[in-house]
């Protein structure tokens, strides 16, 4: 879809990290913002920048995307503002963790917000594009959405489902003859600001080795999606990108390589980290 002046895109997750970053690019080219995230006040700094940095009009709807009665009243009060031609579904937790020690709670709360959040929130706003006539869903998965990732079962498993939520998706917008349809971005580690980068920071983690992508090449991976109409966009530097390529015709050999990756040893130490720490806390799991 061509991205055009005065269109408007909703992003989810949008208060810190690569939301930002996406809505600032897509104001940039013209689009009018709707910042969905939880924290209201980090939302109306975000929205305050962008006003000013790009002179675009820019809504924030706080919303929990967890709960589906909240992406009932997102899609109301989107329908009651003429809709949205762009759907980025950016929000998500990370989750590294040995996975015998997580809670149900927690493993139902990362699926709930990484993958049936999503889910649900394209349901709620597709009809809306469908009777417009255009729109495109651009759903912000990873590399752990491709490639089995250490001590992230349920993280990799809403990544895995997004990619193939969102290629079902366009296949059947292909063959209904839609003129929406919807792709899926693949970070691997974002540096500068976002999840990883918080990791980093709270764990000491080196980002040497790793292949870490700058957070400006996240907002242009979103464009070029929409506007070329592409399934997958990886994010990706260095070894990751090979190690994607293995992934999909040398499997046994992908886990090898990714067994003596340094982004195994870093979601160990993270792990590792979390468990001594809600042991310390009597955390029980
Ligand atoms: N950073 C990376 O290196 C990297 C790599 C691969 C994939 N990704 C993916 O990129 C996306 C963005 O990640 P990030 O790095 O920007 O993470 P982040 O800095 O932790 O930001 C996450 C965003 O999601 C929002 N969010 C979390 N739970 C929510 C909920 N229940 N309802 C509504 N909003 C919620 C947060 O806002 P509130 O807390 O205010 O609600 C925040 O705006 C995620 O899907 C992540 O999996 C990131």
């Amino acid at each position: 879809m061509r991205l055009i002046e005065g269109q408007t895109a909703l992003v989810t997750g949008a208060s810190r990290g690569l939301g930002v970053e996406i809505a600032r690019r897509l104001a940039k080219r013209g689009l009018d913002l709707v910042l969905v995230a939880r924290s209201e006040e980090a939302l109306n700094g975000v929205a305050r920048d962008l006003r000013a940095e790009t002179g675009r009009k820019v809504t924030v709807m706080v919303a929990d995307i967890s709960e589906p009665t909240a992406i009932a009243g997102l899609a109301d009060a989107v329908a009651r503002r003429g809709g949205v031609d762009v759907l980025v579904n950016n929000a998500g937790v990370e989750s590294s963790l040995r996975f015998h020690e997580r809670t149900a709670a927690e493993i139902e709360q990362t699926i709930a917000i990484n993958l049936t959040g999503p889910i649900l929130l394209t349901r709620a706003l597709l009809p809306g594009m469908l009777d417009r006539g255009r729109g495109h869903i651009v759903n912000i998965a990873s590399v752990a959405g491709v490639l089995g990732v250490p001590f992230n079962e349920p993280y990799s498993a809403t990544k895995f489902g997004l990619v193939g939520f969102t290629r079902s998706l366009r296949l059947t917008a292909r063959a209904s003859g839609w003129s929406v349809s919807a792709s899926v971005v693949c970070p691997g580690f974002i540096g500068g600001a976002g999840l990883f980068a918080e990791l980093q920071r709270t764990y000491g983690v080196s980002s040497d080795e790793l292949g870490v992508c700058p957070l400006e090449e996240v907002g242009p991976a979103v464009i070029e999606a929409i506007e070329g109409d592409l399934p997958d966009v990886f994010v990706v530097q260095g070894d990751i990108r090979q190690l994607v390529a293995m992934g999909a015709v040398d499997p046994v050999a992908a886990e090898q390589a990714m067994l003596g990756s340094p982004g195994t040893a870093m979601f160990r130490a993270v792990a590792d980290a979390r468990s001594a720490n809600s042991i310390e806390q009597g955390v029980v799991r």
